[in-house]
């Protein structure tokens, strides 16, 4: 049996006293929600320097879904990144399922754009870069690059570049399509080109209008009394701390077991995150902060997958980050909280890709 404490008891006659409301609570948990989150903005952000154009997008969209840019023309951003699951690929070729393919577990490409770096060790920082120099070269290379960018064979990589190149130079209506979206340039057809149409086209994956977002813009009923109370912990335990900001993560490196370590299915001592990256010893084990945005739709958990369930993935990361054991009741409300997370996914119309010329 528990008794309120006097202190609080006078604290809570003193807030009636004052005249505060539950509405007027809503405000000042809203304000202080404000300090830490921003809601993702209704239209896409724009690239400096590179305008989009409906013809960029167009040529972006194609190649995210176009297979025939991988050696064996059988695997697509799309494959991994499926916009029908939150941009995931739901564990089928995450590291806990299929350790063949893929060293971590996929991360999804919605609101990718709002994230300060890409990867779960953040060695590329923008979308264009992270396309030119990794992944459409060899997709499933670089799911063998797990230990950062020197495990990449810099030769094949040029190699499979060169490859995807000329697959598109043979396709007419991809030679067309380069030409329209890059017209100031002489020779479009590149791989810089391929990397900045599919960044462009990333920046239009995002999800706007969440519950969290409506409630934070000042629509008071757009939560219910759990998230409410399950996004005052996520402020007050301390998640807010590390999982901050539009993304509700994404801008910040945090060791994956700050006050405790983790079992070892969660966090596998060979993947040393962050440090393969820039070699400080103080990087070991450590990894991006990932957003929560979605966080409902793209289980499993963490860079190694170790889990489904969200819940789960909630009382690790109180234990292991913050030290701290949290009530059924609490994981339940955060949970709640969690899925206000979860926005207006991009509707996207599937792209005829061009047929191979005779
Ligand atoms: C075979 C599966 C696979 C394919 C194909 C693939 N990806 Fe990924 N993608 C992953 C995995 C796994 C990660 C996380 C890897 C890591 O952090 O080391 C990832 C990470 C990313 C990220 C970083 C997201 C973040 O929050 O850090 C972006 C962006 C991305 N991929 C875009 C793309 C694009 C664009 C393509 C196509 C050109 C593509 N991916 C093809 C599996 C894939
Ligand atoms: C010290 C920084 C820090 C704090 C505090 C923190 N997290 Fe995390 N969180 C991380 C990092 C880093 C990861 C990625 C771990 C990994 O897989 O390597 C993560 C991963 C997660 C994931 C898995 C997301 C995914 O897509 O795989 C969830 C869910 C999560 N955190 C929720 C929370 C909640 C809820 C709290 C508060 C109880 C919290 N976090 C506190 C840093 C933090």
């Amino acid at each position: 049996m528990r008794f309120l404490a006097i202190p609080t008891l006078i604290a809570a006659l003193a807030t009636t006293a004052a005249g505060v409301t539950p509405a007027g609570a809503d405000d000042l948990l809203r304000d202080q929600a404000k300090k830490s989150f921003e809601p993702i903005p209704k239209t896409a952000p724009a690239i400096p320097g590179d305008p989009a154009t409906e013809d960029k997008l167009a040529l972006g969209r194609m190649l995210f879904f176009e297979p025939r840019l991988s050696d064996n023309h059988d695997i697509s951003c799309a494959s991994c990144h499926n916009l029908s699951l939150g941009g995931v690929d739901s564990g089928a070729l995450s590291g806990g399922h299929n350790a063949q393919l893929a060293g971590r577990e996929v991360q999804t490409v919605l609101n990718a754009i709002f994230n300060k770096s890409q990867y779960w060790d953040g060695r590329t920082s923008d979308l264009k870069d992270q396309v030119v120099n990794s992944v459409m070269a060899n997709p499933k290379a670089m799911l063998k690059t797990r230990g950062g960018p020197m495990a990449i064979n810099p030769v094949e990589l040029s190699a499979t570049k060169q490859r995807a190149i000329e697959e598109l130079k043979s396709m007419p209506a991809y030679v067309e399509a380069f030409h329209k979206a890059f017209p100031e340039d002489a020779n479009p057809l590149n791989y810089e080109n391929v990397g900045r149409a599919i960044a462009l086209f990333e920046a239009t994956l995002i999800t706007p209008d969440a519950p969290f977002d409506r409630w934070l813009t000042g629509d008071a009923n757009a939560l219910s009394d759990d998230q409410r109370d399950g996004l005052k912990l996520f402020i007050d335990k301390g998640c807010a701390s590390c999982h901050n900001g539009v993304n509700v993560g994404g801008a910040s490196y945090a060791k994956f077991g700050v006050v405790a370590s983790p079992p070892p299915e969660y966090l596998p001592a060979d993947d040393l995150g962050r440090f393969a990256v820039t070699r400080n010893v103080s990087d070991k084990y450590a990894f991006k902060v990932p957003s929560l945005r979605n966080v409902e739709l793209t289980a499993p958990y963490f860079h190694s997958g170790a889990t489904l369930e969200l819940s789960k993935a909630v009382s690790v990361m109180a234990e292991t980050q913050l030290g701290v054991k949290l009530g059924e009741d609490e994981t339940r409300k955060l949970v709640a909280f969690l899925k206000s997370l979860t926005g207006r996914q991009p509707e996207v119309t599937l792209p005829i890709l061009p047929p191979r010329s005779h």
